[in-house]
């Protein structure tokens, strides 16, 4: 069986195909960043109008690039939720139609799904159940993965994101879109010494998370300087807020993995890009003789190949999407099942 999956819930054209007994043909990326950069951040419309721009020559080069015809593909897969709605609208109509005109079967997949499963597209991946922590840009949660499709959320943000956090922060210390990963760069430079950020919910006795208050605080650090931050100095902060952030990740997870008497720790989506907090978790994991999972770097952020797979999962699921165009701007994980009733 052989899935073409399609991703373009934000800022990232992403095309694949995934065989069930090969693995991995090809997948293709287009990155929008150099042109939201200029704006400071994502900019909706003008996300829309640059996957419709891309979307058709990636299909052709997925293809190519898998010496494989529109024949031997059986389905169809793409992004329906959670995303940008005209983000979404434009791969789920490119994918209803390409599958239509193919007399392919078309698949609705969650993005979040496509993140928790992109481990799966490792060599070395989690036996099931596992426990998974999700740190992307518009979600942070503690899942427990009992089956593929099985999850139960026991952790997740209260306000923003961590990779929201990230950019945020970013933004602050003048660092220029997608703030995250150059933000983490910078705090290699930094002191782990001078600044000490708070450990929001710390103690709390749930498994849930509160970012927003790092942000306030990197605010208020950086009024203090009334204008004169020097690159050490910036340095200094991301150090310090990197470190809190990957703290409490840590905390909870330590805690969700005592609660699930889990051993077996899964992070994706795109702050599972961080160094830090892959040291940080692998450390932990370590000292409790469990193990640690997690995407190679360029398949933790946004890509066309854990949607590809997602898909196949819900294909073999019985999952399709009939010929109304329908995207969900919000879907949450818990409400997917592992059984065949999954259409949208
Ligand atoms: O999963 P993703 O590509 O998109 C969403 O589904 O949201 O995640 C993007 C987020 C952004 O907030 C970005 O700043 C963050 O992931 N990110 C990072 C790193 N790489 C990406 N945050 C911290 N360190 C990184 N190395
Ligand atoms: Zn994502």
């Amino acid at each position: 069986m052989r899935v073409l999956g399609i991703e373009s819930s934000c800022d990232e054209t992403g095309v694949a195909i995934y065989d069930d007994k090969l693995g991995l043909l090809s997948h293709a990326l287009y990155s929008q960043i150099k042109m939201h950069a200029q704006y400071g951040g994502v900019v909706p419309e003008l996300a829309s109008r640059d996957h419709i721009r891309v979307i058709i020559s990636l299909i052709r080069e997925a293809l190519k690039e898998a010496n494989c015809t529109k024949d031997e593909i059986d389905a169809v897969a793409y992004t329906s939720g959670p995303g940008l709605i005209g983000a979404l609208m434009v791969g789920a109509t490119v994918a209803r139609s390409v599958a239509y005109a193919w007399h392919k079967i078309a698949v609705p997949v969650n993005h979040m799904e496509g993140h928790l499963l992109a481990p799966m597209l490792e060599e070395d991946k989690p036996e099931f159940p596992f426990l998974a922590l999700l740190v992307s840009g518009g979600h942070t949660m503690i899942i427990e993965v009992k089956a593929p499709g099985d999850y139960h959320i026991i952790g997740q943000s209260v306000d923003d994101a961590a990779g929201e956090a990230f950019d945020k922060t970013a933004k602050l210390l003048g660092i220029e879109y997608p703030g995250g990963p150059l933000l983490s760069k910078l705090a290699k430079k930094g002191s782990a010494s001078r600044f000490t950020f708070p450990r929001p919910m710390a103690d709390s006795k749930n498994l849930d998370f509160s970012f927003s208050g790092l942000k306030t605080f990197a605010a208020n650090t950086i009024a203090k300087f009334e204008g004169n931050l020097d690159e050490q100095t910036k340095a200094d902060i991301a150090r310090a807020f990197e470190d809190a952030v990957v703290d409490i990740l840590r905390i909870k997870v330590k805690k969700a993995l005592k609660q699930t008497k889990l051993n077996r720790l899964v992070i994706a989506g795109g702050v599972s890009a961080n160094e830090t907090l892959r040291t940080q978790m692998a450390k932990l994991m370590t000292s409790l003789n469990g193990k640690v999972y997690y995407p190679r770097i360029s398949f933790c952020t946004d890509n066309g190949a854990m949607i590809a797979y997602a898909g196949l999962f819900r294909y073999k699921c019985g999952a399709h999407s009939d010929l109304a165009i329908n995207v969900l701007p919000r879907w949450p994980l818990d409400t997917l099942c592992s059984s065949n009733n999954t259409n949208v």
